[in-house]
């Protein structure tokens, strides 16, 4: 391949970079073991464009060529003073960003609905949670976003936090006052991370809402992957101001991210961020027309809702916007389960969703979805309304049979000991009990609901009535929880 000027090279994407490579006769006398050909397997097709760091490539833990002007080109998108790629998904850029602001053994503030990655790297870094609980939003059996005020009197109460983090947008479209909330925890002289993988669209339209990064937070991490134009796997951490230390947080995004990340996977990301910087405000555009016409159709439906901030009156929850790349499909007054219209879309109408709940489905929208994918969606909801009775609401706390919704109230459950403390303890002498006999013990392992991820239960925690009767409700719902074995049993210490 011809050397390329510099300013040459910086008007080309990585992507483009990598296809001028790959038709270039230079061969490879090194890694990856595909040696680029094309006829070596059935996953050929995507061996073109893979390489590793080779010269004239950069190197993604010490990027100075043109990974780092693709980095840059995603901080200049968001608004970051700094953006990193991660190949191994928000995953990777939460374990990072919990470990660049805390030492081992400190005590931080969480949302208790935050991922099973959050809670992977307080047991990393033996790290001791408090919480904050979002309230319900009873209508949708969602969570609320985080309350401001709550943050601020778990501070005054913990203020030995070294950090808080939270997820905003929830996996619902929950949005929190992220400006507010980092004022607040300014306030007190600490980090505030946001875990808005969901949210990686937010702030790059003018009808979209705006991001945690141009709202005020130090640490933001983005799955490209969920919500825009990119491949599974991809995301973004974005860095502002000065609490994080930034020599630390690379030296953990090189601890978490793979030595040899993927080429094919940066270059996805770069490509998305060139695509939307010329695209979103069409695209956002048209997606919020489709939206609108979406909830107008959906109108027509008796027992089948669609969740909307508007429904819920001004006030009475702490959220600022939703998003509309989640469509919360309420059933909860319909006679059907969530999970019983997830698996009437799947079976009969072909159309897969993101998630089921006990009284919702959660469907996902993007920019890549065209008008037909809204219009099918809602035939097959129009279609399936008509042929479903009420909601029988005499009886909605001890029958959990398919007409009726059982009210879900959230669980506090009451630590006995750090996640590390109980993980070490389990490690040494793993123990397991059924499900129905486990009252009084302290759990082991993490007990998630897959999706969303979030854990209902976490090691170190006690077992007690409510969260036995939570799990079983979940597991005779049929949704996927994590952590009970298939013979119904649990892990204690
Ligand atoms: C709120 C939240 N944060 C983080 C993650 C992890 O993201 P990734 O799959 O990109 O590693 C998820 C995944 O579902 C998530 O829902």
């Amino acid at each position: 391949m011809e050397k390329q000027s510099e300013t040459e090279q910086k008007l080309q994407t990585l992507y483009d970079t990598l296809v001028t490579y790959s038709e270039s006769d230079f061969y490879p006398y090194h890694m990856p073991g595909h040696k680029r050909r094309q006829d070596v397997g059935a996953a050929s097709d995507f061996f073109r464009l893979d390489i590793t760091e080779i010269d004239g490539f950069d190197n993604l833990h010490q990027a100075e060529g043109i990974i780092r002007q693709a980095q840059e080109r995603a901080s200049g998108l968001y608004g970051a003073d700094e953006s990193f790629f991660l190949v191994n998904g928000s995953t990777c850029g939460i374990l990072a960003a919990i470990h660049a602001v805390t030492d081992r053994g400190d005590t931080i503030l969480i949302a208790r609905n935050c991922h099973k990655s959050v809670y992977h790297a307080a047991f990393l870094q033996e790290l001791n949670l408090e919480y904050i609980y979002p309230e319900q939003i009873e209508e949708y059996d969602i969570n609320d976003a985080i309350n401001p005020e709550a943050v601020q009197s778990a501070l005054e109460e913990h203020p030995e936090c070294s950090a808080v983090v939270i997820t905003s947008p929830t996996y619902e479209g929950v949005i929190s006052d992220i400006a507010e909330i980092a004022r607040i925890v300014h306030g007190k002289g600490k980090p505030l991370i946001v875990d808005e993988a969901h949210g990686a669209h937010l702030g790059l339209a003018e009808n979209i809402p705006e991001n945690a990064v141009r709202q005020g937070a130090d640490l933001v991490i983005h799955s490209l992957h969920k919500t825009l134009p990119s491949m599974t796997q991809t995301a973004l951490l974005h860095v502002n101001g000065n609490y994080v230390n930034r020599a630390r947080l690379r030296q953990y995004l090189r601890i978490f991210q793979s030595s040899s990340p993927s080429y094919v996977l940066m270059a996805g990301m770069d490509a998305c961020i060139s695509y939307i910087k010329e695209n979103a405000a069409h695209d956002f555009n048209k997606m919020h027309l489709h939206y609108q016409n979406f909830i107008r159709q959906m109108e027509m439906c008796r027992y089948i809702h669609i969740a909307t901030p508007e429904s819920l009156g001004n006030g009475k929850y702490c959220f600022t916007a939703w998003d509309i790349c989640k469509l919360v499909i309420s059933v909860k007054k319909a006679s059907i389960s969530g999970q019983t219209l997830y698996n009437i879309l799947r079976d009969e109408f072909h159309l897969q969703m993101e998630m089921a709940a006990d009284s919702y489905v959660l469907a996902i929208m993007t920019i890549a979805d065209k008008e037909d994918a809204w219009k099918r969606l809602a035939d097959a909801l129009i279609q399936i309304d008509g042929t479903i009775d009420g909601a029988d609401t005499t009886d909605n706390i001890i029958n959990i049979s398919q007409t009726h919704h059982k009210h879900i109230e959230p669980i506090r459950p009451i630590a006995r000991m750090s996640i590390a403390s109980a993980l070490t303890s389990f490690y040494k002498n793993p123990k397991e009990t059924p499900l129905a006999q486990a009252q009084g013990k302290v759990s082991g392992g993490f007990v998630n609901l897959y999706p969303p991820g979030i854990p209902i239960l976490i090691p170190g925690e006690m077992l007690d009535g409510d969260i036995i009767k939570q799990i079983e409700h979940c597991l005779e719902l049929g949704l996927n929880v994590q952590g009970i074995s298939p013979t119904g049993t649990v892990e204690i210490i």
